[in-house]
């Protein structure tokens, strides 16, 4: 049976291949290996969240579930003067996203490997983005959810992308339940993009 791609340690033959990101003026060259996410190309929701969530100008932010990195490493190089932080449970992604940050040359990222938001500890965060985890299953993704919206600081953002077949606007119903508010960013190939503001009347002057 293959080998969920949100294993801590896969263990399958590795198979390393590049794929290109071009959006807008980032192009990154990301190495991918067999037991990550989307091995074969840049996944077709996680290009619809890059072209559609705002770039911070400077800040702290955060990729969660990073896999290879092509969100975390984007909005590294779109976003110099933020720091990245990008965090996996699959060491195998945590060690491909650390070398695509240098084969990029991008300084700005730090990578974490660690269940949730544990590896994280009392970090607060101007943004939080994700492609999530769904097979982890519902309950998993609202604890996620919830330690995003504790997780940022007042008038952050939280955006995710999710596929309308896997239950994108459940989804979006419980991050409105967590935050108060939710946004459709953006919809396109069956997937939705969202993105929540915490205490949506706070402001931030970083983004
Ligand atoms: C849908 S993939 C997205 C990967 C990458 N961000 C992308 O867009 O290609 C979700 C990622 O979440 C990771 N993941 C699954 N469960 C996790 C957990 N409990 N804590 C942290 N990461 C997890 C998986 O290993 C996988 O890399």
């Amino acid at each position: 049976m293959s080998e969920h791609y949100y294993a801590n340690k896969p263990t399958a033959a590795h198979q390393r291949q590049v794929v290109r990101l071009d959006i807008n003026d980032v192009h990154l060259v990301l190495v991918t290996d067999t037991g990550v996410f989307s091995r074969r190309g840049v996944d077709a929701g996680t290009r619809l969240l890059l072209e559609s969530v705002p770039a911070p100008a400077e800040g702290v932010m955060l990729d969660m579930g990073c896999g290879y990195g092509p969100i975390g490493l984007y909005f590294a190089a779109v976003c110099p003067y933020c720091q990245v932080h990008m965090s996996d449970i699959n060491e195998r992604a945590v060690e491909l996203s650390r070398e695509n940050a240098v084969r990029n040359g991008l300084r700005n990222v730090t990578v974490f490997c660690g269940e949730a938001f544990a590896p994280l500890q009392k970090q607060k965060y101007h943004l939080i983005v994700t492609n999530p985890p769904i097979r982890a299953g519902k309950q998993c993704l609202l604890q996620m959810f919830s330690a995003a919206h504790r997780h940022l600081l007042p008038g952050g953002r939280f955006a995710f992308v999710a596929r309308t077949q896997q239950g994108a606007k459940t989804l979006a119903k419980a991050v409105e339940q967590i935050f108060g508010n939710i946004t459709d960013l953006a919809r396109g190939g069956g997937y939705r993009v969202y993105m929540a503001y915490k205490d949506a009347d706070a402001t931030v002057a970083l983004d």
